[in-house]
Formats: C-alpha cells, structure tokens, sequence
C-alpha cells in the first residue's frame, strides 16, 4: 500500500479492505480502466462533490476484450492517472493485478442476458459478460453507497443498472453525461489512435447524432427516418464506415418504431481503424446527454 498526498493506493484486495475500512460513507466508486482523461475526471468530481469518500478502481479488464481486440495496445498511464485521480480529491485507488481479480482456475461470470446482445455486443459478444463481471467484483470489493458511470457507454449503463437490480446491490448508479471537445467529439481513451485526418472527421458521429436530433425537434417520430438521418451524415463522410445506427428505448434497448417516451440515439462508426461510439439520450422530451440516477 503506498500514499500520494492524502490518496492511498491499494494493489490487493487486502490492501483494499484496510483501506476502505476508515473511509466514511456515502462512498462513492468511479471504476476505470485508467488512461484517464476530462471525461473521468468529471466521474471523480462529481463523486467528491456528492459522498464523503471517494475511491476508483485502475485495471484494464481482460475479459472484456474480444480475441480480436488487443489487449496489451491499450493505452496505460499510471502516472498520470494518479496524479488525475489526486487532483480530483479521490481517497482510495485500486491497481489490482489480473491474477488478483481473475484468480488461477477462476469461472465464475455474471451475464446480464438480453442487454448484452443488441449494439455493441453484437460484434463484441462476450464484452458485457466481462464488464459486468469486473464491475461486480470491484462492488463486492468496494462495497460503495454510489457508483458513477459515464453516458457515453450508454449499453453499459444499462447493462450495470439491470445487474444492479437484478442482484439487489444496495448502491445508487449515477450517470454521468458525455464530455466532448469542442467540435462535439465525445472524449475516449481510443481518440489516442487517431491519425489527425481521422480525427478531423472523427465528429461526422456528433454531427450524425445532431441531425436526427434536428429531426426530432421538427416533430419527426418515425425511428426508421430517425435512423436515415444519421445514415445519411455518415454517408458523407469519407473515411467513415458506419457500423449501426440505433433508435432504441434506454432502458431495454430494443429499436423504435415509434419514438415516444426516453429515447436512446446512438451508433458506432469505423474511422480509420479505430472503432468510436457516441449518442444522445433523450429524456422527457429534452434533448441531452443527460443525467440518470437510480
Ligand atoms: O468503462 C470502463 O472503463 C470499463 O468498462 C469499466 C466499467 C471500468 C469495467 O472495466
């Protein structure tokens, strides 16, 4: 266990127990898989301005990487990332090893069955099995009063919400919405690998979203022409190849036929060779990336 300022770093899950055991409640949990940038920052604030302590979690969780999908590429700051969390007033971080979360032997998984199909997961199908597998170890582990999350993984949001549910973990979600850069570029740990063409037309995913938010504002309830809307954004985007288009209830995911009620835009979209992903929720009829809780 070492101690930065007035943070502690746990690297075990005894480490973890001693640490979190003098932290006042509420406590609030920010699990990351570190390469921390202004979109978790403002995960960690709004935690510190809402619970008396306040841990994250840094671990770059195997088993939701697809075999295609390269693990040891993905970015790793850990410096950096402790000074973020730090100046952000976190308490307690975690840096587990794989072998501490994953012990030899380990097959114990939890699958949130119909959530983890639609959208991203159909071309990554074992990727919320193992996202709500870490995140409820790091509960069970953390034992937090509020957990925070970020709307731009709007599937994993509601992938935790109906775990949560489901398993009856006595915490509180808290949704945090999008951080974006100026051009309306949703901030991502995979921006990273963007060569500057790519990330010149990396907002055709913003711009796409906006349109048929445009649509929706004139009165435009069909999902389908919804859907066309963004299709056709994309359409003009050279070094986009759109991979789904989504107008889908928030909660339950299954596509609109009709927009009527919470309504969940999203896409994901190849730019280069990078895969990003981005949308807007609509709630009550206010066009946001809004906050949910509960
Ligand atoms: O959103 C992420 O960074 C990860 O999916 C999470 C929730 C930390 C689980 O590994």
């Amino acid at each position: 266990m070492t101690r930065t300022g007035r943070m502690t770093v746990a690297s075990t899950p005894e480490e973890l127990r001693e640490a979190r055991r003098p932290c006042p409640s509420p406590f609030g949990l920010v699990p990351t898989m570190g390469a921390l940038h202004a979109g978790h920052a403002a995960l960690v604030r709004r935690a510190r301005a809402e619970c008396a302590s306040v841990g994250a979690s840094l671990f770059v969780n195997p088993t939701q990487f697809g075999p295609a999908e390269d693990l040891s590429k993905y970015p790793r700051t850990l410096g950096r990332d402790l000074e973020l969390l730090e100046a952000c007033g976190a308490d307690v971080v975690y840096t587990p090893r794989a072998e501490e979360v994953y012990p030899d032997g380990f097959q114990t998984f939890v699958t949130v069955e119909r959530l983890s199909v639609p959208l991203e997961g159909a071309s990554r199908p074992d990727h919320f099995r193992g996202v709500a597998t870490v995140v409820a170890k790091l509960f069970l582990a953390f034992a937090p009063d509020r957990a925070y999350f970020g709307q731009k993984d709007a599937q994993q949001v509601a992938v935790v919400r109906r775990m949560v549910r489901d398993l009856g973990f006595p915490l509180r979600v808290v949704v945090v919405p999008t951080v974006r850069e100026r051009d309306g570029l949703a901030l991502s740990s995979r921006n990273a690998y963007l060569s500057p063409a790519e990330r010149a037309s990396a907002p055709v995913l913003f711009r796409a979203l906006s349109s048929a938010r445009e649509a929706f504002d004139r009165g435009e309830r069909s999902g389908g022409r919804l859907r066309t809307a963004m299709r056709s954004v994309l359409a003009r985007e050279p070094l986009a190849e759109p991979l789904y288009v989504s107008v889908a209830d928030p909660e339950t995911l299954e596509e609109l036929g009709e927009a009527a009620g919470d309504l969940l835009l999203s896409l994901a979209v190849r730019v280069g060779p990078t895969r990003l992903i981005d949308n807007f929720l609509l709630e009550r009829g206010r066009w946001e990336t809004g906050i949910l809780e509960g």
